[in-house]
């Protein structure tokens, strides 16, 4: 019987992989001498199962899109170093969509994104919006996986890490995007330019407005830029709000 989508989350979070029935049409039946059906050989009426592996991104829903992102390994290097995934948190229908980098070493450690410094700090902007981490506010990273020491994520990686935000952002349906950081807002406009050229403007993201502003790991080494990330997220709240 198949799985409750309840059922599949519940599994995904103690980390045993789903198994998805591929929906198979009644068993053709034949019939006997006087009309009447009677079941096929057993090899027809076997029901064919697919691993969730085999179902595209952009059709997962959020247990089986999560599943995917656990065990991914495109990304080799990533993939052998990491602690686990980081995936994303908050509230699946947020109108408000941050989007950092990669986790860093503390968030490989403890499975959720912006939870050092850099995180408080975030914590601290949401809470500016009078908004909180989970209400309304979902947090993702370019790449679900740590890039040892580091590093700004290599472009083949946030190629193929890219279908999973964009299932994540398709979910969502966010009013506005706010991507933290150069690496961020570069890789999600498919640009070049430095931060300041991207800053104080609206952006057009798959058709959901989207605001570059300063990551909070650059604001704790440039808090003289906090007014200017205050300005960005003002002009965020007023697409989230409609405005
Ligand atoms: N920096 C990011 O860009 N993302 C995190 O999750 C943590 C630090």
């Amino acid at each position: 019987m198949p799985l409750s989508a309840r059922k599949r989350e519940v599994l995904h979070q103690m980390g045993i992989p789903v198994w998805v029935p591929r929906q198979t049409p009644p068993a053709p039946q034949r019939l006997d001498a006087d009309g009447a059906g009677v079941p096929t050989a057993p090899r027809e009426e076997r029901a064919a199962a697919v691993t969730i592996a085999e179902v595209p991104v952009a059709q997962l829903g959020w247990a089986d899109l999560g599943e995917r992102v656990t065990s991914c390994t495109a990304c080799s290097e990533l993939a052998r170093r990491r602690t686990q995934t980081v995936f994303g948190v908050g509230d699946p229908k947020a109108n408000w969509l941050f989007i950092g980098e990669a986790p860093g070493s503390e968030e490989d450690r403890g499975g959720e994104p912006f939870v050092g410094r850099a995180g408080r700090l975030l914590d601290n902007m949401l809470a500016a919006l009078g908004l909180r981490r989970g209400e309304d506010v979902y947090i993702a990273n370019i790449l679900k996986c740590r890039p040892p020491g580091n590093r700004d994520p290599l472009p083949a990686e946030a190629a193929a890490c890219r279908s999973f935000l964009d299932r994540q952002i398709d979910l969502i349906e966010p009013r506005v995007i706010v991507a933290l950081g150069r690496v961020a807002a570069q890789s999600l406009l498919g640009s070049d330019a430095p931060l300041g050229r991207l800053r104080e403007r609206q952006h057009d993201f798959r058709g959901v407005p989207l605001v570059v502003t300063y990551h909070p790991a650059y604001l704790l080494r440039s808090p003289a830029d906090k007014a200017r990330a205050w300005s960005d997220l003002l002009l965020a709240r007023a697409r989230a709000l409609g405005d």
